[in-house]
């Protein structure tokens, strides 16, 4: 028995359960995805509240719809009321580095579109600032050399995620060792880049934490 993994997965449960409680009969609640948004989906699932949700992966839309939750296509929705969802890192100001699981794209347009983002995570995703995870980039297929040799420049290491593609039929570039102290400017480079069509910087977005640590869960607001 692994326990270091089960006392992980035990926080990334309270962490969930903890903002699942932040839900109200009526919401349109966005649905991220991972091992601990996938605990939110199943408590949300739970709490048997006349909600609507959209999610931001197949996978979760099928978790949610398992457990009895309405799944709206995203494609005609502009406001969401809430979204829970994980993180590879998050720092104390609320920057945080998503995308482990490759659906940042649909991700960040869900957290975008939301009044309130609030993120779940186990204490070993709580960094004093980001920078260590992976950063993944979603790219254009056809962009795909030519972006990798941009990428280049500003990393030190990017690599294809072998045998993988997005829910949005992309491949994805995963990157470290950005030459970067400004994290703004490093996303607006990216941004800039003609055939990126997404990352997991998410540096606005986050309203809130909740953080599990050996069984207690610290809230935490922007
Ligand atoms: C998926 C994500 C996930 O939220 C992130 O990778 C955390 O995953 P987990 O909860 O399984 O640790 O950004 O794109």
């Amino acid at each position: 028995m692994d326990v270091v993994a089960d006392c992980t997965d035990a926080d990334k449960r309270l962490a969930a359960e903890a903002a699942a409680r932040e839900v109200r009969a009526g919401m349109l609640v966005g649905l991220g995805t991972g091992s601990t948004a996938a605990h939110a989906i199943r408590a949300i699932g739970a709490a048997g509240l006349a909600i609507e949700a959209v999610a931001t992966s197949e996978a979760s839309a099928a978790l949610a719809r398992s457990v009895g939750i309405r799944v709206r296509d995203f494609a005609g929705v502009a406001r969401v009321d809430l979204t829970i969802d994980g993180a590879d890192e998050i720092d104390d100001r609320f920057r945080a580095i998503k995308g482990a699981g490759g659906a940042m794209l649909r991700e960040k347009v869900v957290a975008a579109a939301s009044d309130r983002m609030v993120v779940i995570a186990d204490a070993s995703k709580r960094v004093a600032t980001i920078g260590a995870a992976k950063l993944p980039v979603e790219v254009l297929p056809f962009a795909l050399c030519y972006v990798a040799d941009a990428l280049a420049a500003m990393f030190g290491v990017v690599e294809a995620r072998a045998g993988y593609l997005t829910d949005n039929g992309n491949p994805v570039l995963d990157c470290r060792g950005a030459r970067v102290d400004n994290w703004r400017d490093l996303a607006r480079r990216l941004d800039a880049v003609p055939g990126v069509i997404g990352h997991g910087l998410f540096l606005l977005e986050v309203d809130a934490a909740y953080i599990a640590d050996h069984g207690t869960v610290t809230r935490l607001e922007r």
